[in-house]
């Protein structure tokens, strides 16, 4: 699966890196998989080829597997807390990759990322308070709005020449005809940002997040900043925290961070959310369901995670870009019909399948019953994701080369 070698640092110096096999096939069937152990229900038949919810295919990281058995070694898995060095580890973490100062204290721990957002809503918006989204965008943030009584406002991304591009304008109008005579009453509460943006793949750049922050802040809206994805780029591709923009602006943004989408932790259900500012930071944690306990083995996976993988990291980064290149290649030569959004971050290759000339559920019924491929469609992403579909490329090559053979079939049946 996957095996040590001794890597030379410099002259003197060597360590053990793990090389890992990412062209490993591994049956994940009959595991309790979400992705891979409900085709018949969530897709219509047994044969489909799964690319769709986003994790990967790929064993965890070596230390990661052996910080769990070492913990299920101890046979009491009663209630627990976070370790102090879990702590010290996010700290180190989001300075040394990206360049951010947090306190320890700042730190709150929730059951995935998308628990997270719930709880925020729920502490920050009443029932029929509306929430900013910027779609199409991760359809959970839907969920979160709508589960805890707050109303979805679309601020929808714009497409310019095949690149998606925040509307800052639209957003702005948001604001202003709510506070303008005679309406007056602003109920917009929050914006959920999903940076890097699943499923479009871009990862904003600093004046991008520069202009929104500015906006959300200049109208008191919080900002809710979803980067669970902020380890996944592209080479060459920088990753900004919303929060490091400005000392006004770190304290108006929840930021929620998890190992799982990084290091495939998804099922351990364990992130951590930073909330600098104290008030906020407070109602935060007074909105949360339950005693928030945590997993036992999660605490200790994201600390293997976050301190002993950066070789995993590394490589899978290398892996999942010669994926996408594989990907866009093929399709840029082979179906031509279809366009692929250049993927600047997470392994999520957002496709443009309209000149196909289907309504959404035509598409999704073709590729389920023609291709015979699970994706996540498009629409489901909100205004904007129509006749689009999302592939899940953190899978060996061979798969992404039996998608593409099976997707050119349907298409050239057509
Ligand atoms: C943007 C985004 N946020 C959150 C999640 C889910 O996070 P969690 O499993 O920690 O709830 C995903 C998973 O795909 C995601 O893409």
């Amino acid at each position: 699966m996957s095996r040590y070698a001794r890597i030379k640092v410099n002259d003197t110096e060597e360590v053990a890196k793990v090389q890992y096999n990412f062209d490993q096939l591994i049956d994940r069937r009959h595991t309790n998989s979400s992705k891979h152990d409900n085709n018949t229900v969530l897709f219509g038949r047994e044969d489909v080829l799964d690319m769709w919810v986003a994790d990967m295919d790929f064993q965890a990281p070596a230390p990661v597997i052996e910080a769990i058995k070492k913990r299920a070694e101890h046979p009491i898995y009663g209630y627990t807390f976070p370790q102090a060095s879990l702590y010290d580890a996010i700290v180190e973490r989001v300075d040394k990759l990206y360049g951010w100062k947090i306190k320890k204290e700042w730190i709150v721990f929730s059951a995935g990322v998308v628990n997270g957002l719930f709880s925020a809503v729920e502490a920050f918006a009443h029932p029929g308070d509306e929430l900013i989204v910027q779609s199409p965008v991760y359809y959970p943030f839907f969920s979160a709005i709508k589960g805890r009584g707050g109303q979805v406002i679309h601020n929808q991304l714009k497409e310019v020449d095949g690149r998606y591009e925040m509307d800052f304008e639209g957003l702005e109008k948001l604001f202003e005809v709510r506070t303008s005579f005679p309406v007056r009453s602003p109920r917009i509460k929050a914006l959920i940002l999903c940076s890097p943006h699943n499923p479009v793949g871009r990862v904003w750049d600093k004046e991008e997040l520069q202009r929104l922050a500015d906006i959300c802040v200049k109208h008191n809206c919080l900002i809710f900043s979803d980067e669970i994805h902020c380890d996944l780029l592209a080479p060459g591709v920088e990753h900004t925290v919303t929060a490091t923009l400005s000392p006004e602006i770190e304290q108006h943004t929840i930021t929620f961070m998890s190992a799982s989408k990084t290091y495939n932790l998804a099922g351990l259900a364990t992130s951590y959310v930073i909330i600098p500012n104290d008030a906020l930071r407070e109602r935060f944690i007074a909105a949360r369901a339950g005693h928030n306990s945590g997993n036992v083995f999660g605490y200790v996976a994201t600390e293997a995670a976050l301190t002993q993988c950066d070789d995993y990291l590394e490589q899978l980064r290398a892996y999942l870009s010669a994926n996408f290149k594989y990907f866009s290649e093929f399709i840029a030569t082979r179906l031509p019909q279809l366009r692929v959004a250049n993927l600047e971050g997470t392994y999520l290759a957002w496709v443009d399948m309209r000149k196909l000339g289907m309504s959404p559920l035509e598409l999704q019924s073709f590729l389920r019953e023609k291709a015979r491929l699970a994706l996540d469609d498009g629409y489901v992403f909100g205004p904007g994701g129509e006749g689009f579909e999302r592939f899940n490329l953190a899978c060996p090559r061979p798969v992404i080369e039996e998608a593409l053979r099976r997707l050119e079939e349907a298409v050239n049946g057509l």
